[in-house]
This record gives C-alpha cells, sequence and structure tokens, in this order.
C-alpha cells in the first residue's frame, strides 16, 4: 500500500462511571487510555440508582482537577442510554476498568446489550495496575466514613472534597461493591 493511501482516523473513547468519587485506580485507567485513544472522554453519569455522596458538578471539579495534565481527555456528563452518547460524540470505543473476574460477569453483559443496541461501538476492558486491583469508590467512602486514611487511594482533590464532605458521609452509603 502506498505511503498515505491509509487515512488516519481519530479514535474517541468514551470512559463513563459514577466516579463518586474518582479514585487512583480510575486515574491509572485514564492514564492508560490517553496514551492509546487520540481522545478519551470520561462521562460521568448524571442519575445513579443510589443517591451519590457528591453531587454532578462535586464529581466532574473532581474529575477536571484530577486530569489537568493530559491535554486529550475531557470531562463530561450524560444521562440516558450511553450508547446514545457514544454516537453523539462520534465515539468508536467505550472503555471499562475490570479489577478481578468479579466485575467481569456484569460488565460483559453491559458490553454485550449496547452492543447490541450499537454494533459499531466496541467495548474495550482495561487492568488497572494491580496496586488498586482491590479498590473502589464504595470502598473509599466505607474507610473514610470509619476514620481509616484514604491517603494514595484517591486524588488530593477527592481527599480535599471527602473532609468537606465528612458529615454526608455515612458506612451505610458504601454497602456495595462495585463503582
Ligand atoms: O461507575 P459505574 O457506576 O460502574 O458506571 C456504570 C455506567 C455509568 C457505565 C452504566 O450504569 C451506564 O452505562 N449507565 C447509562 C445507562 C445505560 O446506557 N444503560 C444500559 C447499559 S447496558
Amino acid at each position: 500500500m502506498a505511503n498515505g493511501s491509509r487515512m488516519a482516523k481519530e479514535v474517541t473513547a468514551i470512559y463513563p462511571g459514577s466516579f463518586d468519587p474518582v479514585t487512583n485506580g480510575h486515574l491509572d485507567i485514564m492514564k492508560r487510555s490517553s496514551s492509546i485513544f487520540d481522545r478519551v472522554i470520561v462521562a460521568v453519569l448524571l442519575n445513579l440508582d443510589k443517591e451519590p455522596l457528591f453531587t454532578l458538578d462535586e464529581r466532574v471539579q473532581m474529575l477536571e482537577e484530577a486530569t489537568r495534565s493530559w491535554d486529550n481527555i475531557e470531562v463530561d456528563t450524560f444521562d440516558g442510554l450511553l450508547v446514545n452518547y457514544a454516537v453523539k460524540n462520534r465515539a468508536r470505543v467505550i472503555l471499562r476498568g475490570i479489577r478481578a473476574v468479579t466485575d467481569y460477569e456484569f460488565e460483559l453483559q453491559m458490553a454485550l446489550m449496547n452492543r447490541t443496541m450499537q454494533p459499531d461501538i466496541e467495548t474495550i476492558f482495561m487492568m488497572p495496575s494491580g496496586d488498586y486491583s482491590y479498590l473502589s469508590s464504595s470502598l473509599v467512602k466505607e474507610v473514610f466514613s470509619l476514620g481509616g486514611s484514604v491517603n494514595g487511594l484517591v486524588p488530593t482533590i477527592v481527599e480535599t472534597y471527602l473532609e468537606g464532605a465528612r458529615e454526608r458521609v455515612r458506612p451505610s452509603q458504601s454497602e456495595s461493591p462495585s463503582g
């Protein structure tokens, strides 16, 4: 094939989640994805099934601060079907982090359902560093609410926001292992 005959296509990937709050495990995935894809949109879900600790604005502010150093990562919000949001933003890839086998079953269901609705959009699973394979937003909130240190598990900005929300952080908000 002659040089230049292959058109380079920009690939946009969407990294969706509730990010309540963002952890160093999420950031590890973002860092890895930023070196693979041309553009990464971190998409924060507006309507969560469970009451979030942080408002949408707070979750976005923490993410914007934590991702400031990566030029090709942007933070946005979405509501409704993720695949519709992906189409609207011309994204070909949905990124999801898989920490352990336990994550896989639900992630596979979501990926296949999303593929049924939008066959052209590919879900790509990425593994965070082994250092973060046990880490979740829920565990961060539980440890913090019970007086433990979350230093090194979340970006500094999240520690600050957690301190500010201390009265709101209750162990009952941390029951689910997911997220
Ligand atoms: O961080 P989370 O809570 O694990 O993220 C879950 C998320 C936001 C990726 C998922 O709930 C989602 O995509 N919600 C949007 C609604 C949707 O498209 N549902 C159908 C998924 S098959």
